[in-house]
């Protein structure tokens, strides 16, 4: 998607938005895999509601990108804009148990951050790679713990009603891998309530969470972490681990020899080789367990 038109290429400056042209997918997410088109980095919230009229009344097609860590993007030129937020800074203040944290923070950095304040309860989630939105939005979760619990307040765009918006906890619901959030909602700042600990026993729990994850999943190859959720009462690794499909590949995609959930780009898997992997998995699942999985990374094909 190229925005040709002079009027809202001004029209962008004036918002405050960057415009960065035939911007590479691959380079922005985690499976290093997807095709160009022009990206929006927004630098100010309260620009949102106006940038998204100005593009709806150009018919300029958009998607929203997080951390890019969990999702799948199709190849080739991209018929969509792709608008993400720029890091403000500072990204995480602290006030009491509250932290207040903007959606583009790094997920990472901002459970290191509180647990130096004494500040605990996300342990799990070290090592999850993305930003603290993107963790919001799918209610990321690890090792018996996930982001929403607590969630005191979220600031969002909400597309339906175009405007900013704050809502309660207590107004959204989270579930494993999903929340209530409507899929073009835009993930803007959080208060997470978090309790307090001494940073000595968090970073205990740290060590112990990354030493599982180390010991179970492929991380430092390009992967978007598991590729489908775990069916009630089942799992979607054990399940492809058992049928023998460890170091399956089409292309350069190939199901992870360390974790059979991850599927990891060896070298320069296409789309096209990823969705094709992903659907035959599916279908031997299918086929000998009679279960249909869903998927759990997020997948943008045109
Ligand atoms: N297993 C196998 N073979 C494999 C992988 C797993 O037999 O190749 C078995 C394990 O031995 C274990 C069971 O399957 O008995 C579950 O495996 P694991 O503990 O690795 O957890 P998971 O259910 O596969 C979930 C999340 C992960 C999260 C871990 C740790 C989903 C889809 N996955 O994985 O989240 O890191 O628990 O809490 O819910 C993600 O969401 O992208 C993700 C990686």
């Amino acid at each position: 998607m190229r925005i040709e038109d002079a009027k809202i290429v001004a029209e962008l400056a004036e918002l405050g938005v960057e415009l960065r042209r035939g911007s590479s997918l691959a380079d922005l997410t985690s499976l290093g895999i997807g095709g160009t088109t022009d990206l929006l980095r927004i630098t100010k919230h309260e620009s949102i509601p106006s940038l998204l009229s100005l593009l709806d009344s150009h018919g300029v097609p958009h998607r929203f990108l997080g951390g890019g860590s969990n999702l799948l993007v199709g190849d080739g030129e991209l018929p969509w804009a792709v608008l993400q937020l720029a890091q403000p800074n500072p990204d995480l203040v602290l006030e009491g148990n509250i932290a207040h944290v903007d959606a583009a923070a790094d997920l990472g950095r901002t459970v290191t951050y509180c647990a130096k304040h004494d500040l605990g309860g996300m342990e799990g989630l070290i090592g999850v790679p993305g930003t603290v939105g993107g963790a919001l939005r799918m209610n990321a979760g690890a090792y018996g713990m996930q982001i929403g619990s607590y969630v005191r307040e979220v600031k969002l765009y909400r597309a339906a009603a175009r405007r900013i918006e704050i809502l309660r906890g207590e107004q959204i619901s989270f579930e494993y891998r999903h929340t209530s959030f409507a899929p073009d909602d835009m993930m803007l700042a959080v208060k997470l309530e978090l309790p307090s600990k001494p940073y000595k026993e968090i970073l205990q729990g740290i060590r112990i969470c990354n030493e599982k994850r180390r010991s179970s999943q492929p991380l430092g190859q390009k992967s978007a972490g598991c590729i489908f959720k775990n069916p009630p009462g089942a799992s979607a690794g054990r399940m492809i681990d058992e049928l023998g499909l460890k170091g399956l590949s089409r292309g350069d995609a190939r199901v992870s020899d360390r974790h059979a959930n991850f599927f990891v780009n060896a070298g320069k898997a296409s789309a096209k080789d990823m969705l094709g992997l992903i659907a035959d998995v599916r279908d031997r699942v299918f086929s000998a367990f009679n279960i249909e999985m869903e998927h759990e990374v997020v997948i943008w094909n045109a």
